[in-house]
């Protein structure tokens, strides 16, 4: 099933609730959250407080992405603010089997992130452990930037791995996601799509969200 998540970091944080309102009404079912510490990435965003807030707006699972160091301290502060996914990048934790398993022990869904240098095989000892895979398509840090190509095909061996071990997650892709690079992902076998500034960025958000998803269900339509 084809997924919107948006992401927030493009939208009016003055105005968080309308927005993401708005991006509701387009057929998001998601909503991604950016969480960036100024270390593991270069810009600071946001932290268990806003998540608390967005928990009492919207009914909206809250898919968190942790761009931070030490993300182990930080799982449980999320977690109580009310996060469903949670997200951590494997280039991020030392022991990355033991942060997962953490997430999962405060009941979220459990997500590991790769950066676009980072090769899908490093995942191969904790993709039965994962809830979901993102892909990074764009060094992350922004929203707003170009798409990286060669994370199409790193989709696409996210899909043989798993079909090779016998498990079962959800491929999200997340950077760059537009009309424009929708289509080649979909086909690839992401699932989930993050979109900031696509969905948040010029325009009426509910109208992008909608204009996304019907051009990433017509891609489903031709996948091989
Ligand atoms: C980048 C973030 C993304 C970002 C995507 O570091 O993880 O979620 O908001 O933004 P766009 O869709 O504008 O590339
Ligand atoms: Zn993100």
């Amino acid at each position: 099933m084809i997924e919107l998540a948006p992401s927030i970091l493009s939208a009016d944080f003055a105005r968080l609730a309308d927005e993401v309102t708005l991006a509701v009404e387009g057929g998001a079912t998601l909503l991604h959250v950016d969480v960036m510490d100024g270390h593991f990435v270069p810009n600071i965003t946001i932290g268990p407080p806003v998540v608390a807030s967005l928990r009492k707006a919207t009914e909206l699972p809250l898919d968190v992405h942790l761009m931070i160091e030490n993300p182990d301290l930080y799982v449980p502060a999320f977690a109580d603010a009310g996060a469903d996914w949670i997200s951590v990048h494997q280039e991020a934790t030392r022991h990355l089997n033991r942060s997962l398993d953490l997430v999962r022990k405060h009941g979220c869904q459990v997500g590991v992130v790769i950066n676009p240098a980072t090769p899908v095989q490093t995942l191969g000892e904790v993709l039965d452990m994962v809830d979901f895979v993102l892909v990074m398509s764009v060094n992350p840090g922004f929203g707003g930037q170009k798409f990286i190509p060669g994370s199409v095909e790193k989709i696409r061996k996210l899909v043989t791995m798993r079909n090779a071990k016998g498990v079962d997650f959800r491929i999200e892709v997340d950077g760059g996601i537009a009309l424009d690079t929708v289509g080649d992902v979909v086909r690839a076998g992401a699932e989930i799509l993050v979109a900031g500034n696509a969905v948040f960025g010029r325009g009426n958000p509910k109208e992008n969200a909608e204009k996304l998803l019907k051009a990433a269900h017509e891609a489903t339509l031709q996948k091989v």
